[in-house]
């Protein structure tokens, strides 16, 4: 047996076979101890593991949480992005992009529209976008939050925390803020005048103002090794966050990224697994990047440990627009025709429709 670690593109140098230590790494993991970096590492690299590491993590989902699958109404209100990240096709470089804006009464209307489908949760999401001031965010929180009784979570990227603050204090439940990448350089290089401490100071402020907190990375960026994956992993474990978003990164020809290779979905699999082994109890989507790569994507992902799915609501002449990456998966047919295709989707895979809002540890 060798544990050579030939490159296929987008999966940071996967071995074959599976090493001595593999074993007792996934031995430990589903026994819910705490894993070393290289334990993380050795799980993620070995595709000969995959089936018993996929299966751990279906077991462990299925003690933690049992078989609902929650409902998120993902809203994105604006494509506006005042950053420049290297991979995104919403950054502020890309000419060529329509732009849009929701106004906020719209923003509102849509969420109500998906809490009387039965939608638990509904997430606003947006780039970066100064136009809507803590104040018009507040609004259109408390206006939802008087209207409906679903959880609100936000994902409107980096904000002073006195931002963040007054969307609490309006009723914000939630707050999604992916890490990307924990390495250092890796970061400042596609995150152009950003840090990774500045978004982890984020993601801290977050906790302490009381939010359920969600993060996450992509799989497969250009020189993302295993090692650094297995850092993003410890990473999501050590905040600890109470929902993840772990995708691949698909390349968008508008961006400087265009010409690489897109991420591995099995790779993706398999950290979505060991963050389900290390976050038994967390929220963790079936992502849209992965149903994008793959036909089957959010099925396999709800096999290999994910419990959340999140339909896209959005009003679709602005969906269109909202291109992180091209060939997103589009919803067919109306907003409740959607649903009932997610729903058989779900059932389809031997789960349950999640009822109510689908909290952390509710
Ligand atoms: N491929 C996959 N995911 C991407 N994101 C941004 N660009 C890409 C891409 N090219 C994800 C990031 C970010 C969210 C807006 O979309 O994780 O948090
Ligand atoms: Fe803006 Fe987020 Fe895209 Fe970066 S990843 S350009 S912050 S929308």
């Amino acid at each position: 047996m060798t544990s050579t670690s030939e490159h296929i593109p987008g999966s940071a140098g996967v071995s074959p076979a599976s090493p001595p230590e593999y074993d007792r790494a996934l031995a430990r993991a589903e026994a819910g101890e705490r894993l070393e970096r290289r334990e993380i590492a050795s799980l993620i690299g070995c595709a000969a593991g995959q089936e018993r590491l996929l299966a751990a993590a279906d077991r462990v989902r299925q003690r933690a949480l049992g078989p609902a699958v929650h409902l998120r109404a993902l809203v994105e209100f604006s494509n506006h992005c005042r950053q420049d990240c290297a991979y995104c096709g919403l950054r502020a470089g890309n000419a060529t992009l329509p732009r849009y804006r929701m106004a906020p009464q719209q923003v509102v209307d849509t969420a109500l529209a998906a809490a009387r489908l039965g939608y638990g949760t509904c997430v606003l999401q947006s780039g970066e976008d100064p136009a809507y001031d803590a104040q018009t965010v507040a609004g259109i929180v408390r206006a939802i939050k008087a209207q409906s009784e679903m959880a609100v979570t936000l994902s409107l990227g980096e904000r002073p925390e006195a931002d963040y603050a007054a969307w609490r204090e309006a009723g914000a439940d939630r707050y999604l803020l992916k890490i990307e990448t924990t390495d250092p350089a890796l970061f400042a290089r596609l995150r152009p005048g950003r840090t990774l401490q500045q978004r982890v100071a984020c993601l801290q402020a977050l906790g302490r103002l009381g939010y359920q907190v969600g993060s996450g990375f992509m799989v497969g960026l250009p020189a993302q090794s295993l090692d650094s994956l297995a850092g993003d992993l410890a990473f999501l474990r050590d905040l600890p966050c109470h929902m993840a978003g772990i995708g691949p990164f698909i390349p968008h020809p508008q961006t400087p990224l265009a010409g690489e290779p897109s991420g591995d979905l099995d790779l993706v699999l398999r950290c979505l697994a060991v963050a389900r082994l290390l976050l038994p109890p967390a929220h963790l989507a079936a992502t849209t990047a992965s149903a994008t790569l793959h036909p089957q994507g959010r099925q396999r992902a709800l096999a290999a440990g994910a419990d959340v799915i999140m339909p896209n609501v959005t009003p679709e002449h602005y969906r269109v627009h909202y291109e992180i990456y091209p060939g997103k998966i589009a919803p067919r047919g109306d907003m409740p025709s959607y649903r009932r295709q997610i729903e058989a989707l779900i059932v389809g895979e031997g789960r349950t429709v999640g009822q109510g809002r689908g909290d952390y540890g509710g």
